[in-house]
């Protein structure tokens, strides 16, 4: 058994230590705004905040994310009302939506760092979320638009 503490609550999971922290929040606690794409770290579709930082949960297993504070999206804000949200709404971002949680995820973790960011500090952070449906432009007009919202 292993102790998780997500987006503020703890939760008792009953898995392998080995088993990777999406595989958890998806499997097993049903947080399935969390996405599986790649699972080698290669497209950001699994991004959460480990301890604030954007990390990959493909890549972590279930024993190092014992005793860090894990924010999915369903906790980025209690009513979805982050103006990461809020400004994807209002660009229209989404197409099919598959990325977007990471996205978001990964957003979120460059504001909290960068309140006011380029856009060479979007290029550089976002670089690694992939998008198939292209949304790439509407992205970055999203993070803009927060960052003043904020
Ligand atoms: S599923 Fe984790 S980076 Fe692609
Ligand atoms: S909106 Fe479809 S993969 Fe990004």
């Amino acid at each position: 058994m292993a102790v998780l503490v997500i987006n503020g609550a703890s939760h008792v999971v009953d898995a392998p230590g080995d088993t990777k922290l999406l595989w958890v929040l998806r499997e097993q606690l049903r947080m399935t705004g969390t996405k599986y794409g790649c699972g080698i770290a290669m497209c950001g579709a699994c991004t959460v905040h480990i301890d604030g930082v954007a990390t990959r949960s493909c890549q972590v297993a279930l024993e190092d994310a014992v005793g860090t504070r894990i924010t999915t999206i369903e906790g980025l804000d209690p009513k979805g009302q982050h103006p990461l949200q809020k400004a994807w709404v209002a660009e229209q971002v989404p197409q099919c939506g598959y990325c977007q949680s990471g996205q978001i995820m990964q957003a979120a973790a460059l504001l909290a760092e960068r309140p006011n960011p380029t856009d060479e500090d979007i290029d550089e952070v976002m670089s690694g979320n992939l998008c198939r449906c292209m949304a790439y432009v509407r992205i970055r007009k999203a993070i803009k638009r927060a960052a003043m919202e904020a």
